[in-house]
């Protein structure tokens, strides 16, 4: 039986490809937050595809205690990894300040870049194990928007100026690098990343919101694509033979992340950063 982690199963397209590789047998953990939410999602994915092989690890993946906790209690489990898919996305247009976590961190930084970085070194064991051990991270297609952009290494906690759509899509830069450079050195595990389009989401998700931004995210559920669409692509990276290319769309083609992601001196400093922030504190 091969097995999957997902974070952020609980919702979205994490939900949906949770539910698609359940239904081929695959053997499935949510890495969630919310015990309630991971609970609902395990259950009903669970009856919906008669496999009793999805259970949750709760996480939240701002905290790195947290995320090493997790980690453990699943190696408790388990002793083999097929697929880690870091899914989970922070991104809240009603923060206007930065937000920082226990460990000093920027809540977003942390969770859409140290967190993915984090599971991937501490599970790297694991996925060596398998035959066809491989790491999905998920990326945005809004990234197209900005073809110019750098990793702003003076503004990784939004100290000098933060707006969240900025930082998220530093981020999905940022996490596009980190892909590029595992890819390149780290042996015997495929390291790949999908770029996610329009995808409708759940406005019950969205309630916090003002009702302008809430008009947008209407308006933009017009032009997007269901949840379920989009996880085929990480189902058939996950299952499939023949995607060995770096960077897949929505309809599974491959292509080219930003220009400024290929550069190896971002890239090296970004990993060597992240080894810092995350072993050579204490705290951490
Ligand atoms: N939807 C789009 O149009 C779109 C476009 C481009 C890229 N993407 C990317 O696609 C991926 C999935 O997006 P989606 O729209 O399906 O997301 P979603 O429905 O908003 O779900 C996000 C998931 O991440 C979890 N999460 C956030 N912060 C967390 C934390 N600190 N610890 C643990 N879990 C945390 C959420 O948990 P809770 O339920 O507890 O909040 C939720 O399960 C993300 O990486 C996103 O950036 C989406």
């Amino acid at each position: 039986m091969k097995k999957v982690i997902i974070t952020g199963g609980n919702s979205g397209i994490g939900y949906q490809a949770a539910k698609q590789l359940a239904e081929k047998g695959w053997s499935v953990t949510l890495f969630c937050r919310r015990e309630e939410a991971a609970e609902q999602a395990c259950e009903e994915i669970r009856q919906q595809t008669g496999n009793r092989h999805v259970d949750y690890i709760l996480v939240d993946l701002s905290d790195m205690k947290s995320v090493r906790k997790a980690v453990e209690q699943y190696i408790q489990k388990e002793d083999v990894l097929d697929v880690l898919i870091n899914n989970a996305a922070d991104f809240d247009l009603s923060v206007k300040k930065p937000v920082l976590t226990k460990d000093g961190l920027e809540r977003q930084f942390a969770t859409n870049v140290v967190a993915p970085f984090l599971l991937s070194i501490l599970l790297k064991g694991l996925l060596e194990k398998s035959e066809s051990g491989r790491i999905i991270n998920i990326s945005s297609q809004g990234l197209v928007l900005y073809p110019f952009m750098r990793l702003d290494f003076e503004n990784l906690s939004g100290q000098k100026r933060y707006s969240p759509a900025k930082t998220y899509y530093q981020n999905k830069l940022a996490l596009l690098m980190l892909s590029l450079y595992m890819r390149k050195w780290w042996k015997g595990i495929k390291i790949q990343a999908i770029r996610v389009t329009n995808v409708k989401v759940d406005m019950r998700r969205y309630d916090h919101l003002s009702a302008f931004m809430k008009n947008l995210y209407k308006i933009k559920s017009k032009f997007s694509i269901s949840p379920e669409e989009m996880a085929k692509v990480y189902t058939a990276l996950s299952t499939e033979d023949g995607y060995d290319g770096f960077l897949y769309d929505e309809k599974c083609r491959e292509v080219k992340a930003n220009r400024t992601a290929y550069e190896e001196e971002g890239q090296t400093k970004l990993y060597s950063l992240l080894e810092q922030l995350t072993f050579s504190r204490d705290n951490l």
